[in-house]
C-alpha cells in the first residue's frame, strides 16, 4: 500500500502523485529533478491547526515561525500573511525576514556564539534579542541599552529525535544555568532594560507533550524567582519550538490538543500563582509548520543489482538532503509515477556523491523501479534546502510552490557559474 497523506494535499490521480492539485510528474518535466517541492495550502493549514489549537485556551498567544527550518523567501511571505511572527538565529535570517516584510519588533533573535559586529547589526536593525550568555549580555549592554530583552534559559530538561538537536541539559551549549539567571536579569534591569521576556528551547522533533510539560514548569519557577527577587514581570514567556512529527507510518502524530490544553494549563495557573504579569504565550515552531508540506522530487539513473543487494542510483543525494546522514533520519520515498503498482522489491536508494554514506533509504519495499522513474522524497519541507551543500560541486536544486493546482519557481536552480562565484586566483597563478 502506498503511503499518501489522510491530507488532501498529496493526491493519487490515475496512479501519479499530485501536490496541492499538480502532478508531480509535470513538475519533473518542467523544472528536471533534483527539485524541491513546497505546498502553500499545506503550510497554511498547519499554521492555522496550530494557532487554533492555541487560542481556544488562551488568546495572547504569539508563533514565532523558526525561519531556521525553511528560509525561503515566499514561505516566510505566506507565514506573514497568516500573523506568524518569526523566530531567528543569524544576522543573515534577519535580513531576509526585513526583506519579506516583517517588522522588527514581530522578530526574536536566538543567537549562540554571537559576534559583537552581529550584536550591533540587530541593535541597528531593532529586533528583540534572546539573550545566551552572559558574556552575550554585557557585551550587547555596552553597546546599548534596549528597551525590551528576553534571556534564554537552560531549563536542564532536554529531549529530541536525536542527540544533535537537543538543545538543553548538561551536555547543551545553549541557555544560561538557573544559577546565573537572576545575575542575567538583575544586569539588564541595572543597566536600563524595562521590558523583559524569557525563553527555552528544550530540542527538535518531540512527539510526547510530556518533556514541554517538564521543562516549562522549570521554566516557570525561574521566572517566579526572577520576578520574586528583582520584581520583574514578563511581557512574554517562550517555550520554544520542538513540536515534531511523523516520519515513519507508523509513529503517532504529537497530540496537539493535548500539548495546547496542558501547556496553557499549566501557563495560565503558573502566572496567576506567581504573579509573573500578563505576559504572551508564546512557541516558535519551525519543522510543525512546514516539514510535511514539503517533498523532493528526484529521478532514477541508474538500477544497480549486485548479489547482495539492489540499489537505485538517483540524481538527489546528502548534498540537498543531509537528514538521512546527519541524524539516521527516515524519510518515506514513494514512487510518484508508480503509485498503483504493486510494492513487490527490496532497494537501497543511492546519491550520486562519491561517499559509501551518500545512502538516501535503505531496504526500502518498492514496485520495480525502472530508469527514468520519479522518487518523491516525502517531509522535506523544513531542514532540506537549507541545509544543502554544493559538495562535490553539484549546484543546488531549484524550489517551487504550488497551490491549488498552480506553480511557480520560488528559488532558481544553480549552475556552474555559481560553483565560481567568489572564487578568485591569486596573482602568482594567473597564467
Ligand atoms: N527555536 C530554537 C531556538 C531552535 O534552536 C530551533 C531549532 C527551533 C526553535 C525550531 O525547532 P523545530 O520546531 O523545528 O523542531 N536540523 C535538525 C533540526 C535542528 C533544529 C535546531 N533548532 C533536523 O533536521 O532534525
Amino acid at each position: 500500500m502506498v503511503f499518501l497523506s489522510p491530507h488532501k494535499f498529496l493526491e493519487n490521480k490515475g496512479g501519479v502523485l499530485y501536490i496541492d492539485g499538480v502532478s508531480t510528474i509535470e513538475l519533473a518535466y518542467k523544472f528536471d529533478t533534483p527539485l524541491y517541492v513546497l505546498s502553500e495550502n499545506r503550510v497554511r493549514e498547519n499554521f492555522r491547526r496550530l494557532r487554533e489549537a492555541l487560542l481556544k485556551h488562551h488568546d495572547k498567544v504569539r508563533i514565532y515561525y523558526s525561519a531556521k527550518a525553511n528560509t525561503s523567501l515566499a514561505l516566510l511571505k505566506i507565514l506573514r500573511d497568516e500573523g506568524a511572527y518569526l523566530d531567528v538565529v543569524s544576522p543573515g535570517e534577519v535580513f531576509l525576514a526585513l526583506k519579506a516584510g516583517f517588522q522588527p519588533e514581530e522578530i526574536l533573535f536566538t543567537g549562540t556564539s554571537v559576534r559583537d559586529d552581529e550584536l550591533e547589526f540587530l541593535v541597528r536593525a531593532g529586533v528583540t534579542i534572546n539573550i545566551d550568555s552572559l558574556s552575550q549580555l554585557k557585551r550587547l549592554i555596552s553597546i546599548h541599552v534596549p528597551e525590551v530583552l528576553s534571556i534564554r534559559v537552560n531549563p536542564e530538561i532536554g529531549a529530541g529525535h536525536h542527540k544533535h538537536v537537543i538543545t538543553a541539559g548538561r551536555d547543551s551549549k545553549f541557555g544560561i544555568w538557573e544559577t546565573d539567571v537572576i545575575r542575567a536579569y538583575e544586569i539588564a534591569k541595572g543597566a536600563g532594560v524595562r521590558r523583559f521576556g524569557i525563553h527555552m528551547h528544550i530540542g527538535s522533533g518531540i512527539l510526547s507533550v510530556e518533556p514541554f510539560l517538564l521543562a516549562a514548569q522549570k521554566l516557570l519557577e525561574i521566572a517566579y524567582r526572577v520576578r520574586r527577587e528583582l520584581e520583574i514581570t514578563f511581557e512574554f514567556i517562550d517555550f520554544g519550538g520542538g513540536l515534531g512529527v511523523p516520519y515513519k507510518l507508523e509513529e503517532k502524530p504529537l497530540n496537539l490538543d493535548e500539548y495546547a490544553e496542558k501547556m496553557l494549563n499549566l501557563f495560565k495557573s503558573k502566572i496567576r500563582e506567581y504573579d509573573l504579569g500578563e505576559p504572551f504565550f508564546c512557541i516558535e515552531p519551525g519543522r510543525y509548520i512546514v516539514c510535511d508540506a514539503g517533498i523532493l522530487l528526484t529521478r532514477v539513473n541508474t538500477v544497480k543489482v549486485t548479489p547482495f543487494k539492489k540499489f537505485i542510483g538517483v540524481d538527489a543525494g546528502f548534498n540537498l538532503l543531509i537528514r538521512p546522514v546527519m541524524y539516521g533520519a527516515y524519510h518515506h520515498i514513494i514512487v510518484a509515477n508508480k503509485l498503483n503498482e504493486p510494492e513487490k522489491e527490496v532497494y537501497d536508494v543511492a546519491g550520486p556523491l562519491c561517499e559509501s554514506g551518500d545512502i538516501l533509504a535503505r531496504d526500502r519495499l518498492l514496485p520495480e523501479i525502472h530508469e527514468g522513474d520519479i522518487l518523491a522524497i516525502l517531509n522535506t519541507g523544513a531542514y532540506g534546502l537549507v541545509m544543502s551543500s554544493q559538495y562535490n560541486s553539484r549546484p543546488r536544486c531549484p524550489e517551487v510552490l504550488v497551490k491549488d493546482g498552480k506553480y511557480a519557481l520560488i528559488r532558481e536552480r544553480e549552475n556552474f557559474e555559481d560553483l565560481l562565484r567568489g572564487q578568485r586566483l591569486p596573482e602568482w597563478l594567473k597564467h
